[in-house]
């Protein structure tokens, strides 16, 4: 029912801008020096310091030039990209309390389950995984629940039950994993290692993008990470101000309509304002 496309990009210059990229950020932030830094201090200590890696904007910056990059190369197309991508770093613990968290990555779940469109394309990019460290599962289903997956929306916890089985992936650094949107996925702890990763969705203008720009204002500009409104047009333009990054995407959206250019404005008085948005330094 399902598949899951990885590449090896390990070697390509890229990754390792990448992976340059998040590991410094994650070494500035936590304030260490390595990353094994951070798995000697431990779960507990990481999860009281509270910091979304998402709020440096030099860094989602930078990361978004070298993604629409790489994607141009790989020749995976689409219309929209995520921005700011999700940088995670996934301790061998998970979160106190987090099994009673209604969108728990750690639950079999699928995005669209979420508000994710059901059309868009997941990514998710190995920057740093050991042997013995957590990885991202995916699993088939059996064709009877295909129903279920597609039209089941809500918290993780109360998802329909599948029968399901795990696809065997190359779990490793430098695997890019991209997979429909529909393909139940969640996140196995193992191990005494840290991982760090960064993920994404990709979308195009579809039928299913048409029906979404005549939905509610809100469902598109409601919050700064799980909106609609986080879905910007690919640019080839390199972007390293987020006031470049606004103007390409204003001209660009031109080609999407007036909804669509209406819709970004009103996304972009919300979440990127003089008051609240501040840019690291
Ligand atoms: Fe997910």
């Amino acid at each position: 029912m399902n598949n899951v496309s990885s590449l090896d990009i390990s070697n390509t210059l890229e990754f390792k801008e990448l992976s340059n990229i998040v590991i410094k950020s994650i070494c500035k932030r936590y304030q260490v020096k390595c990353l094994e830094d951070i798995e000697n201090l431990g779960s507990d200590w990481f999860y009281s310091k509270g910091i979304d890696l998402r709020d440096d904007t030099n860094t989602t910056l930078e990361i978004d030039n070298k993604l629409r990059i790489l994607l141009d190369k790989l020749k995976v197309k689409a219309d929209f990209m995520q921005f700011p991508v999700n940088i995670r770093l996934y301790m061998p613990k998970p979160m106190k309390n987090s099994k009673l968290k209604e969108y728990n990555t750690d639950e079999l779940h699928c995005d669209h389950w979420s508000g994710s469109p059901s059309d868009s394309t997941n990514c998710f990019l190995y920057i740093h995984k050991k042997f013995d460290s957590t990885y991202l599962a995916f699993y088939d289903f059996e064709e009877k629940d295909l129903e279920k997956v597609r039209s089941y929306r809500g918290s993780y916890l109360n998802a329909p039950k599948l029968e399901v089985k795990e696809l065997k992936q190359i779990n490793k650094t430098g695997i890019l994993h991209l997979w429909n949107c529909q393909t139940p996925h969640k996140t196995v702890r193992i191990g005494p290692s840290c991982t760090v990763s960064i993920d994404f969705r990709l979308r195009s203008a579809t039928k299913i993008f048409n029906e979404d720009l005549n939905k509610k204002e809100e469902v598109w500009i409601k919050s700064r990470m799980t909106s609609l409104g986080v879905y910007w047009i690919i640019s080839d333009q390199i972007h390293t101000r987020m006031e470049e990054k606004i103007k390409s995407e204003l001209e660009l959206s031109k080609n999407y309509g007036t909804k669509y250019t209406n819709l970004r404005r009103e996304y972009l008085k919300s979440h990127y304002n003089q008051e609240n948005y501040i840019e690291s330094p």
